[in-house]
């Protein structure tokens, strides 16, 4: 069962557990988050293992100053403004990536995007003390609703966490806004603690509303990162020319010939594999190879959300039909 430490004795636990590749449940103005460092693979896997989450969508990295931000993500003029303007507070900005960030690629889901905030409070601190950001949703088991009390996220990720940091109820008691420029304008991509009215007083426009047609849009995975190769599931042999995503042990026949080749896990463990996932499947990518052969992945745990990723990856590819 998590332990559940007030916030004023919780931090050194909390960082030698984000430290050692963890999560910790936390309490930021907004709901509980469930952290781990956004730099670490098996951090970021572990926090959609305990979430039971079906499949990888993007996280909101947590930073706890504008320097951490400006290292994780490129600013233009309307979202700077917007960040100093509502900055700690329950704000997401969706920005580009700064190419070569150490922003590990489970944390974005592949996309060459990424949604930032930085916390009020306790969150905030650990940040700093870390000095990496942290990936972090809504500390709450998949298809539940989110938490706001430390006793909620224990009821119900208590047996699959090590610590719950106790910071009372959450004052907002919602998710942050997400908010992302495009070309001058700014998109609301979900309603929030923060009003639309109020951000639409700082920059002095309406904000647009609803999913750009075909354009990421939350919970709406159609802009996934999806590989220029075909990708062929359930691979028992591997074609002239393929390259092979392998897993565990046994190789697929003919794996010799592969134009190049990568394990999610040679030891067949799931949460490597998640970790792995999209770094493999984009420097197989890079390999020029037409077809990305997959070796079968188990279903139980994670299995379950990397074989919903490859199977997207594998679906036939039509441009011109929405998002659905
Ligand atoms: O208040 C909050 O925002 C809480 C606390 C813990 O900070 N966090 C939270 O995270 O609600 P989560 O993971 O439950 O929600 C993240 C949302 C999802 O709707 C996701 O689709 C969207 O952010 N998102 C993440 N990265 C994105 C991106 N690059 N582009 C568009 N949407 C993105
Ligand atoms: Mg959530």
């Amino acid at each position: 069962m998590a332990e559940i430490l007030a916030v004023d004795e919780a931090m050194e636990r909390a960082l030698a557990l984000l430290e050692s590749g963890d999560v910790v449940a936390i309490p930021t103005e907004t709901v509980y988050g469930l952290a781990g460092d956004a730099t670490n693979g098996i951090g970021v896997a572990r926090i959609f293992e305990a979430k039971g989450r079906p499949r990888f969508n993007p996280l909101i990295a947590h930073v706890a100053d504008m320097a951490m931000a400006e290292r994780v993500a490129l600013f233009d003029p309307l979202s700077r403004k917007l960040a100093l303007a509502f900055w700690p507070g329950p704000l997401t900005l969706v920005l580009p990536q700064r190419p070569g960030n150490d922003i590990h690629p489970l944390v974005t889901a592949g996309l060459d995007t990424i949604a930032l905030r930085m916390p009020r409070g306790f969150g905030g601190d650990l940040i700093a003390r870390l000095g990496r950001p942290l990936a972090a949703p809504s500390a709450n088991s998949s298809g539940r609703i989110s938490a706001t009390t430390a006793q909620a996220v224990a009821a119900d990720l208590g047996a699959r966490i090590k610590l719950v940091v106790d910071g009372g109820a959450t004052p907002v008691g919602l998710e942050s806004t997400i908010v992302k420029a495009e070309g001058g304008k700014l998109r609301l991509l979900r309603p929030g603690g923060i009003a639309a009215q109020e951000i639409e007083a700082v920059v002095g426009m309406e904000l647009l509303r609803g999913a750009d047609a075909g354009v990421e849009a939350p919970g709406m995975l159609a802009s996934h990162y999806a590989p220029d190769a075909a990708v062929r599931l359930n691979a028992g042999t591997v074609g002239e020319g393929e390259a092979l995503l392998a897993f565990g042990k046994r190789r697929a026949e003919g794996w010799q010939k592969a134009a190049a080749c990568l394990n999610l896990s040679e030891a067949g463990d799931l949460r490597e594999a998640a970790s792995n996932l999209f770094a493999h499947m984009q420097e197989l990518d890079r390999s020029g190879a037409r077809t990305i052969a997959v070796e079968p992945v188990p279903f139980d745990g994670l299995g379950e959300a990397i074989n919903d990723r490859l199977s997207r990856a594998a679906a036939p590819r039509d441009n011109s039909l929405p998002p659905t």
